[in-house]
């Protein structure tokens, strides 16, 4: 199962708090995160699961200040990643989507380490999109495949030249946060997937939510497919 999660609703989670400044919520937004991890990895199912935890957009828009901040918890978080034993105990690959080159150098290079130490892990599979945008992914794989000179184009073979090329379709996504849209997160994988969106901000998502929410998913399979 492929869950894909949108982390949403860190700064109205500050605002909520009366946190200061408001993206201090990013900082809880990692720590919900790190709880929720450490649940994923024990669990059986979801064995992939994607995170959109920066996007292109947000890359563009959120204030220079804002974006060192979030690089900053990335770094520390990816660097922590590596110390805990369960990713490599239960075989963990952590991958990367999206436009990592915008990253500065310092994060970069922790991302290329993650990528590494982890590369030869088949269990489970958890991929960070940064940077990322669905469309983009889309035109970079459309520009692959007119340089490539390959064979006609065919929806099973496009997949090959996407970035999750070695994930998945997703089957599920759920949005935290309140609002009710996809914001380009994996445009070509959620084409058939179920959708979830949660009134609750990220910071106050956990492994209890995941749990109902794969628990809908598979009550709504159900009955799609009788
Ligand atoms: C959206 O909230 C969240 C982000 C733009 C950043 C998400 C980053 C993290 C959760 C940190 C990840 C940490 C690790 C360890 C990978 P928002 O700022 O759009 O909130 P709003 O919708 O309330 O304004």
């Amino acid at each position: 199962m492929h869950v894909g999660i949108i982390m949403d609703g860190n700064r109205r989670y500050a605002k909520m708090k009366k946190l200061f400044p408001r993206f201090r919520g990013h900082l809880e937004g990692k720590k919900a995160l790190e709880t929720l991890l450490k649940a994923w990895i024990k669990m059986k199912e979801p064995k992939y699961l994607t995170l959109y935890a920066f996007s292109l957009y947000n890359f563009k828009n959120r204030s220079s200040l804002e974006k060192k901040f979030i690089f900053a918890l990335l770094k520390k978080g990816f660097m922590e990643l590596l110390k805990y034993e369960d990713v490599f105990k239960r075989e963990v690959r952590i991958n990367f989507i999206g436009d990592t080159t915008k990253c500065p150098k310092s994060l970069l290079n922790v991302i290329d380490e993650v990528i590494e130490k982890t590369k030869n892990h088949k269990k489970k599979f958890l991929t960070f999109a940064i940077c990322y945008d669905g469309q983009q992914e889309i035109v970079d794989a459309v520009n692959e495949i007119l340089t490539s000179k390959g064979k006609k184009v065919t929806v099973n073979n496009f997949k090959k030249y996407l970035y999750t090329r070695e994930l998945p379709p997703v089957d599920l996504i759920v949005r935290t946060g309140g609002e009710k849209r996809l914001s380009g997160f994996l445009l070509w994988d959620t084409s058939y997937a179920e959708l979830i969106f949660r009134e609750e901000t990220w910071p106050e998502y956990n492994v209890t939510m995941l749990k109902q929410d794969i628990s809908e998913f598979r009550r709504r399979k159900r009955r799609f497919g009788k």
